[in-house]
């Protein structure tokens, strides 16, 4: 271990004692050679072979030098044409700003849009790096519960959103696997009419989407338009979580500091990988459905595995790949999730993604059929050994 000199003593910043002070995020415990992992938020398939292929020819082709700062053009053109099907509307190239990540785009887009002291409304339970980054920038998260159902209580939601600076949420929505309607949406959007509050839609899992009516984007929604930010990943849909590349699309004020955000804090993406990122957007299509099939299948295994567990309310697996059930034991979810690991089976505490995700805990069908099967007989045995 390297220490400082005996002359220097040393405090993190203040934007660091103000994350580590507040954040619910959990470091995952090192896995036990039987412990089955139901905790991951990551898609247990390899990147499909086409885009790998593209990025080995890409750097074989001497694709090493940097990008433009604000990412490759002709990637910015695919996805400004992407986005140009939802908004049923012209963009521009210019205001796509390629990121690292849904992870660089979401640090981007809340450090160029939030002040300290500027209130930042979320839905809680929401993904935990929200608030993070909230208190990184010095705002103040205001947590708005969800409904019973982990839909948006739309009323509450009214009552907090005047003098948000940022109303920021995901669809489909990690930690629920809820996917919010057009009807919800539409109605954030006209109770924000007259406002300044800016919306981040962040739907790092809009490909995964399992309900009757087809997703809505964000970006379809006519009474969001003029003060959506819209964050996207490839992480997901196409399996490229190693990979880091992401995009932000919204008004060309807003774009301009966050690529001044992105350009100070990261440099401009891997070049390689955004040649690679383009085949990802033509050429998987088979893939994506292979996958988006794997995923549909897993879901009701996981969801009438759970449903037989006394003691567990299960949610409704409209998205993403998730499950939130709430469990009537009386035990805060960080130590009954502490007891699950002992009993072989990893999962997340509904805590750790705010305290309205209390008495939850989060699954992830993300796995393979064995482990879902395995994770949730050891889940039955624990419950039934608690109650
Ligand atoms: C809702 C949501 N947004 C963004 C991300 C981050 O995506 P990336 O891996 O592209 O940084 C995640 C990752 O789990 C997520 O769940």
């Amino acid at each position: 271990m390297s220490t400082l000199t005996d002359t220097l003593t040393f405090a993190p910043s203040d934007a660091v004692q103000r994350v580590v002070r507040g954040s619910r995020r959990a470091q995952q415990p090192a896995s036990s050679a039987d412990l089955v992992s139901l905790a991951v938020g990551e898609p247990n398939f390899d990147t499909p072979a086409p885009i790998v292929e593209a990025a080995a020819a890409a750097l074989r082709a001497g694709r090493t030098h940097y990008a433009p700062a604000m990412g490759e053009p002709a990637l910015r053109e695919d996805l400004a044409a992407r986005i140009d099907a939802l908004t049923g509307e012209h963009v521009d190239a210019a205001d796509v700003l390629i990121t690292h990540g849904g992870t660089g785009g979401l640090t981007a887009a809340i450090l160029a849009i939030v002040n300290p002291g500027d209130k930042v409304v979320i839905p809680d339970p929401t993904y935990s790096l929200y608030a993070d980054l909230i208190a990184m920038a010095g705002g103040i998260t205001v947590p708005v519960p969800l409904a019973a159902d982990l839909h948006w209580d739309l009323d509450a939601l009214e009552q907090a959103l005047p003098c948000a600076k940022l109303f920021i949420f995901c669809n489909p929505g990690n930690p629920t696997g809820i996917v919010h309607s057009a009807e919800e949406l539409t109605r954030l959007g006209q109770a924000l009419a007259g406002t300044d509050t800016i919306v981040l839609s962040d739907e790092a899992y809009a490909d995964l989407t399992f309900t009757d009516a087809p997703f809505t984007s964000a970006l379809s929604v006519p009474s969001l338009e003029g003060r959506l930010v819209y964050c996207q990943t490839f992480s997901k849909s196409y399996a490229m979580t190693g990979w880091r590349v992401g995009y932000l699309w919204g008004p060309s004020e807003i774009i301009a500091a966050a690529a001044r955000v992105h350009s100070t804090a990261n440099g401009s993406l891997n070049t390689a990988v955004q040649d690679a990122a383009r085949v990802a957007l033509t050429d998987c299509g088979d893939d994506i459905a292979g996958m988006f099939d794997a995923y549909a299948q897993r879901r009701l295994l996981m969801h009438d595995g759970l449903a037989t567990i006394d003691g567990l309310q299960v949610s409704s697996p409209e998205g993403a790949f998730y499950l939130f059930p709430r469990y009537d034991l009386d035990v805060p979810s960080v130590e009954l999730v502490a007891t699950l690991r002992a009993a072989g089976v990893a999962v997340r505490p509904g805590a750790e993604f705010g305290a309205g995700g209390e008495h939850h805990l989060r699954l992830s069908y993300a796995a393979s059929n064995d482990a879902i099967e395995t994770g949730i007989a050891r889940l039955a045995t624990a419950f039934q050994a608690l109650r």
